[in-house]
């Protein structure tokens, strides 16, 4: 498989060298469009680029030990693209799981898919409940990776959830709170975002985690996500690290 050669500072930084790291990123790997533009590359060779970005990027976090990371690799809205260009990013999730999955479960990496696994092709939603089933045990960190997902989609799913709830008695409406609605996310179980690095520039969230970005730490990196190195993902760790979080209040935490 051809990918474009680049030189990467790998796992320079250690879990010691930093003061604070997040218990949860999310990352929004934008860019892949004009990183093929610009070498003069078919789109697909971009995302294919943008795979091995995300491989770094992976192992670097399981190495930090942070407690979890999501990724957003496809929208409700991607549907929206051209038919080669939606066939070229199916065609990754089958390579990208075929080549990381056995690395991934070694690093005791669990696996969850956010999003209508139901709206995939056959072959593609096969493969990830089997890559959630075979790393579902697994103690380190969570994978999170957004796939047909939209976050208007995950809270109107989350509300459907709760009044089947209400409508066979096993819950009142009143027990409907932020806590109630957080347990009906595809996150379930995790902490909120603490930050959330979009590359490429672009400044919007695109629908991604909605509910778990409330008080999200924002970085906005120019890079495309092709080009985002270990180095790149240190500097916004570091950033974050010197953020100051209120949570509304007047004394940092
Ligand atoms: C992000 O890169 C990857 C996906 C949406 C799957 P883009 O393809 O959006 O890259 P740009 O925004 O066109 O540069
Ligand atoms: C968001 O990026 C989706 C992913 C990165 C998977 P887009 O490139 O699709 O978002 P917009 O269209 O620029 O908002
Ligand atoms: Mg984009």
């Amino acid at each position: 498989m051809w990918t474009f050669s680049k030189l990467r500072r790998r796992s320079a930084l250690k879990r010691d060298d930093f003061t604070r790291l997040p218990r949860h990123v999310a990352i929004i790997m934008d860019g892949n469009g004009r990183w093929a533009k610009k070498h003069r590359l078919s789109i697909s060779t971009g995302h294919r680029q943008g795979t091995e970005t995300l491989r770094e990027i992976i192992r670097h976090t399981s190495d930090l030990g942070i407690e979890a990371l999501s990724i957003y690799a496809f929208s409700t809205e991607n549907w929206n693209r051209s038919r080669e260009e939606v066939a070229a990013l199916m065609q990754l999730i089958l390579d990208f799981f075929a080549s990381e999955i056995d690395e991934l479960d070694a690093r005791n990496v669990r696996i969850l898919i956010l999003g209508d696994k139901a709206g995939l092709p056959d072959k593609q939603r096969e493969v990830l409940v089997q890559a959630e089933d075979r790393t579902c045990g697994n103690t380190g960190l969570k994978l999170n990776i957004a796939l047909n997902y939209g976050g208007r989609a995950e809270l109107a799913r989350a509300a459907r959830e709760l009044a089947l709830l209400v409508q066979s008695g096993e819950i009142t409406p009143a027990m409907i709170d932020e806590r109630a609605m957080a347990d009906h996310l595809y996150t379930h179980g995790q902490p909120d975002v603490d930050l959330l690095i979009r590359t490429s520039g672009e400044m919007r969230l695109s629908n991604f985690m909605l509910y778990q970005c409330a008080y999200a730490e924002f970085l906005f990196p120019t890079v495309l996500w092709p080009d985002f190195t270990v180095a790149d993902y240190d500097e916004a760790l570091r950033a974050y690290g010197g953020r100051e979080r209120r949570f509304g209040g007047r004394t940092p935490r």
